[in-house]
């Protein structure tokens, strides 16, 4: 139990701190003209929070299980506040999602298995689930910076504005919204099923 609760505050200060970098990211993305770049940040840093509520609940469902009160742990923990370019800040994104999703909730989740927490080895499970996700979001987008198809396909595709809702269907969006002057740097495509 003293490891997986080791491990669960290691967990919190990484999410902790990712929910920060991607907040940093989203503004970088901003002053890049990367805006669905930038709400697509800002959604991630509100999932990271999640990721440490959660963690957190479980500190404290463990410190009561032991009769305790939670408390401050000394932990081992990488302090990660790398800062950069928005393609430097995308790549460290998908490396940490990367070390996450296949290293260190599945290590956690083994651990949590031998301490007998079994409901915590499957949380670490399923938040690396979500990681996995964040990474492959934001290596979609990386690539399509990359090549140059961010705003750019080779198929029509629906583009929607960000500021005011215009719909156009084409292969680029609009040099400027027709509904409401701004630029196609504003323009995102998305697949909408309700
Ligand atoms: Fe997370
Ligand atoms: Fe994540």
């Amino acid at each position: 139990m003293e490891e997986t609760l080791k491990n669960l505050h290691k967990a919190f200060i990484g999410e902790s701190q990712a929910r920060n970098r991607y907040s940093m990211f989203a503004k970088q993305a901003m002053k890049d003209n990367y805006f669905e770049l930038e709400s697509v940040f800002l959604e991630t840093a509100e999932q990271e929070r999640e990721h440490a509520t959660q963690l957190s609940k479980m500190i404290n469902q463990l410190a009561a299980k032991a009769g305790k009160k939670p408390a401050p742990l000394m932990v081992e923990a990488e302090g990660a506040a790398m800062f950069g370019s928005t393609l430097d800040n995308l790549k460290w994104s998908i490396a940490g999602e990367t070390h996450e999703f296949t290293q260190m909730y599945p290590d956690f989740a083994k651990q949590a298995v031998k301490d007998n927490l079994p409901d915590i080895a499957k949380r670490f499970a399923s938040i690396g689930v979500a990681e996995k996700h964040h990474k492959e979001r934001y290596e979609k987008i990386q690539k399509a910076i990359v090549d140059g198809t961010l705003l750019k396909k080779e198929k029509p595709v629906i583009w929607f504005c960000r500021k005011c809702g215009y719909m156009h269907i084409g292969l680029t969006p609009p040099d400027k919204c027709p509904s409401c002057d701004h630029l196609k740097e504003y323009f995102y495509t998305r697949v909408e099923e309700y």
